[in-house]
């Protein structure tokens, strides 16, 4: 765990906050989430075992799981932690990106889909999707007449309790946990949103159908790279499955041109990879190199939401990007 989030954990457990599970944090660690998002769902996490603990005291036998709800309430803006700037301005792109980012760490979907749901509020059809998207609003002190009632009518219908009944202790409920916000609000904004790392270069889209897909991204990397690094002069393109920056010695065929690679890489989008990394690794020889590199384990993810990021070249210790490989790789033959 880095430093900031490790500050992040302890001072958080200085107001006595509730952890958010082990699992959930440990997502927090491997994707080096801003200590902000961290704070933010363990802010949301304790109101949603508040919630849960007032509900199966009011009905005992309530079918409701409620490890899911405490996951969902603990990881459901995780995309953020792709999509930096949804911490701190409006925007769903967070929504289906931390989706793929859970499934691709192989949490199951009815952990993995609250990241997906949250959003969809009175749409929502599900106890746990609709209490950690009402947590998720209760924590702030934001009320939402029409998603509480929603939640009523659902549990109404699976514990077949009578409304009246149900819909006073829900409101008097959401009013309690409600309470408190501004404390909340303040714990919140001790971390701040930006952090020195740089964003990681994420643009959310649905790969297009078939080998449009290919010269789609192909178009991406090589504008990212133009616009990035003006200075690079080079007349075609050429890929390398891995990290060329891994070994020294090459042979002029190690590096396939994009006409040969449209196939291959129409493949990979078929695999069910969570992500496919496109780094824009430098120049040789004239050539703009993309390494490409997708994730060892098997996943499900379908086709069309394929995260393709961009990324790349590597930076010297002054931040410069080292796009110039002539001194990094010998090209033999
Ligand atoms: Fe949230």
């Amino acid at each position: 765990m880095n430093s900031r989030l490790k500050a992040c954990l302890d001072r958080l457990q200085s107001f006595n906050l509730l952890m958010i599970p082990q699992q959930a944090l440990e997502i927090h660690i491997k994707l080096d989430a801003p200590p902000r998002l961290l704070a933010h769902h363990t802010l949301v996490h304790q109101i949603a075992a508040r919630l849960l603990l007032k509900l199966t005291e009011y009905w005992p036998n309530l079918e409701i799981d409620e490890d899911a709800v405490l996951f969902g309430a603990a990881t459901h803006d995780i995309g953020k932690a792709e999509v930096r700037r949804e911490l701190s301005e409006p925007g769903c792109d967070h929504e289906i990106l931390g989706f793929a980012v859970l499934m691709e760490n192989s949490i199951p979907l009815p952990l993995a889909r609250f990241a997906k749901s949250h959003g969809l509020g009175s749409e929502l059809d599900g106890l746990e999707d609709l209490l950690v998207c009402l947590a998720d609003k209760c924590w702030k002190g934001k009320r939402d007449e029409e998603l509480e009632e929603k939640f009523v009518r659902v549990l109404c219908q699976s514990e077949g309790v009578d409304f009246w009944d149900a819909y006073p202790k829900m409101t008097a409920l959401f009013d309690v946990v409600s309470l408190g916000t501004d404390a909340r609000l303040a714990i919140q904004n001790e971390f701040p949103c930006e952090d020195h790392d740089p964003e990681p270069v994420t643009t959310l889209h649905r790969n297009p159908e078939g080998p449009q897909a290919f010269d789609y991204h192909l178009e991406r990397v090589v504008k990212y790279f133009q616009e990035n690094y003006p200075a690079a002069a080079w007349s075609e393109v050429r890929f390398y499955e891995g990290d060329p920056c891994d070994r020294e010695r090459f042979s002029v065929g190690d590096f396939v041109a994009p006409e040969d690679y449209r196939r291959r890489f129409c493949e990979l989008l078929e695999q069910g990879h969570g992500w496919i990394n496109f780094t824009a690794c430098g120049v040789l020889n004239d050539w703009f190199i993309i390494g490409v590199v997708w994730p060892s384990y098997e996943n499900s993810v379908p086709r069309e939401y394929v995260s393709v990021n961009l990324s790349g070249p590597y930076l010297d210790q002054d931040g410069n990007g080292r796009w110039d490989l002539s001194d990094r790789i010998v090209l033999d033959g």
